[in-house]
């Protein structure tokens, strides 16, 4: 069932919202002019994600060397900071494994390193005239 849940001028690029369908919350990011939706709950611990914020994403060639990419990207929760890409709700942090420990230390690439263990619901989302519908 559609459901029209927002008007596209009501979220501006690099913005996301709250909105409500079927008695359920999302998490409604304009990314660039593309819609995406997420279930406004955080898999970790139920973290309203719409309450967060977008961010980017920390690349770097070596210590002492990085620069912010992909900026509004990820949404990162509102309780623990964990984040999700916004484009596939994919979690990109684990609080959990980030222990101070000694392990063995061997080079790999960023995103092996930080590739975390959640997905976020995502939901579709179109765009129909002036009006942004979601699809349940
Ligand atoms: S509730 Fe979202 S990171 Fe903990």
């Amino acid at each position: 069932m559609r459901h029209v849940v927002a008007r596209v001028e009501d979220v501006p690029p690099g913005t996301m919202t709250r909105v409500e369908a079927a008695g359920r919350a999302f998490c409604l990011v304009n990314l660039g002019g593309r819609f995406h939706a997420l279930v406004d709950r955080c898999p970790h611990a139920g973290a309203p994600l719409s309450a967060g914020r977008l961010s980017g994403v920390v690349e770097s060639d070596g210590p002492g060397d990085y620069r912010l990419c992909r900026q509004g990207e990820m949404v990162k929760c509102p309780w623990h900071g964990w984040e999700f890409e916004v484009a596939t709700g994919q979690s990109w942090c684990d609080p959990r494994r980030m222990r101070a420990r000694h392990r063995p230390a061997e080079r790999v690439a960023g995103r092996e390193l930080v590739r975390g263990p959640h997905v976020a619901e995502r939901v579709p989302v179109s765009v129909e005239g002036d009006y942004v519908v979601i699809d349940l």
